[in-house]
């Protein structure tokens, strides 16, 4: 049995939906701060059948505990975690709390349980602003805002730890900008209020819920001078992790730290073309003022992930645009 922390959200759902179909029994965990309990009985229509979810929350002990004496417990994917960047700024106390002290009694727990096989989500937001892309695993880590510190804590704590006790197999996935959706158009990216990232704001002018896309910055060096992403659909996202979890089930007691990524830069006017084809929507957008800490351009090196894991990316720009407009106009109003 696989334990998805955060089991309820965006990534692990669709992760959840393609471990259950290469024959993995899961079991999800979540305080729904950020989902909602419908997510997960649309994930068991997806795969026929019910999918257990414990509520509860990852900084509590009591609830761990009970978990893993519940189940049986082969590994963890922890994917319980708080993610907005500006959020993190205003409220870092929460943001350590909940993502370092959160992982903290996870792994107090999971030791006590005897359980030592865990895949972490990481971002790539360790990197910062990186000195050149494609950015490699060895690139230097100097996260630029407190969400990102919180990532790269928790990966520090994962080395020590397996430096300490060898026995555990640890594997740090580094995700760069995951879009798209499950192709049933049955699950997707739900933000609460306005969205942050680009493509959930994108579906949302698309389907008439915001009027206009303001694009942050068109004087950056980039081709058409607005900001750079490695765009990655959440389904390549998920195999990663079905990877990452069988490597980690062959006990190889090492951490492994990978970019999950294409390896191919887009634009923020590239997507918005790309999603005005497959959508056969027009996104108005302006071009506004730069937002702050944005970085110019970014992409990741995906070959470690390919060399170690056996994992490559295959969805296209196109694919991820289709996917997350038929999840968004299926679903106006997200899980609502
Ligand atoms: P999400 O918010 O949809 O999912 C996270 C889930 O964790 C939510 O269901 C939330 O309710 C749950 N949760 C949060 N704190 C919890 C706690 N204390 N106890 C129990 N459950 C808790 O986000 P997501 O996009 O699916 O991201 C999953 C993970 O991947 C997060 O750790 C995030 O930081 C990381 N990540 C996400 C992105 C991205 O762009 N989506 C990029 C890089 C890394
Ligand atoms: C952000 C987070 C990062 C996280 C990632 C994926 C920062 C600094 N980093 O990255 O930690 O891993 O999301 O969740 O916030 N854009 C617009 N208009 C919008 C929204 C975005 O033009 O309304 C542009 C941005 O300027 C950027 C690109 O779209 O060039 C992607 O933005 P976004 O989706 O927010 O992701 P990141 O900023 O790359």
């Amino acid at each position: 049995m696989i334990l998805l922390t955060g089991g309820a959200g965006y990534i692990a759902l669709h992760t959840a939906a393609v471990l259950i179909e290469t024959g993995h029994d899961v079991v999800l965990f979540d305080n729904f701060c950020n989902s909602k309990p419908l997510a997960v009985e649309r994930l068991a229509a997806i795969v026929g059948r019910p999918v257990p979810c414990v509520q509860g929350d990852v900084r509590s002990r009591t609830d761990l505990d009970g978990l893993f004496d519940q189940y049986s417990i082969d590994a963890v994917i922890h994917f319980a975690g708080l993610k907005a960047v500006g959020e993190s700024a205003a409220e870092p106390l929460r943001y350590y709390d909940n993502n370092v002290g959160g992982s903290l009694v996870l792994l107090e727990a999971m030791q006590q349980a005897e359980v030592r096989r865990i895949v972490f989500s990481s971002s790539a937001c360790v990197y910062g602003e990186p000195d050149a892309s494609p950015i490699p695993e060895s690139a230097a880590l100097r996260p630029a805002n407190v969400y990102g510190r919180t990532k790269l804590m928790v990966e520090e704590i994962l080395r020590d730890l397996q430096l300490a006790a060898p026995g555990w197999s640890v594997a740090l996935l580094r995700y760069f900008n995951p879009v798209g959706a499950h192709p049933s158009g049955l699950i997707g990216e739900d933000p609460n209020g306005v969205p942050n990232n680009l493509m959930p704001f994108v579906t949302q002018v698309a389907v008439g819920r915001r009027p206009q896309l303001q694009v942050f910055g068109g004087d950056y060096p980039t081709p058409d001078g607005s900001g750079v992403r490695d765009y990655i659909h959440v389904m390549d996202l998920a195999d990663g992790h079905r990877a990452a979890l069988d490597w980690a089930l062959r006990d190889p007691r090492e951490v492994l730290t990978a970019n999950l990524g294409t390896g191919q830069g887009y634009s923020v006017l590239d997507l918005v073309r790309s999603f005005e084809q497959a959508s056969g929507r027009a996104i108005p957008y302006r071009i506004v003022a730069r937002r702050a800490g944005d970085v110019a351009a970014y992409w990741g090196d995906p070959l470690l992930a390919r060399q170690r894991l056996g994992w490559t990316a295959r969805r296209t720009l196109e694919d991820m645009c289709r996917d997350s407009w038929n999840w968004q106009s299926r679903n106006p109003q997200g899980f609502a």
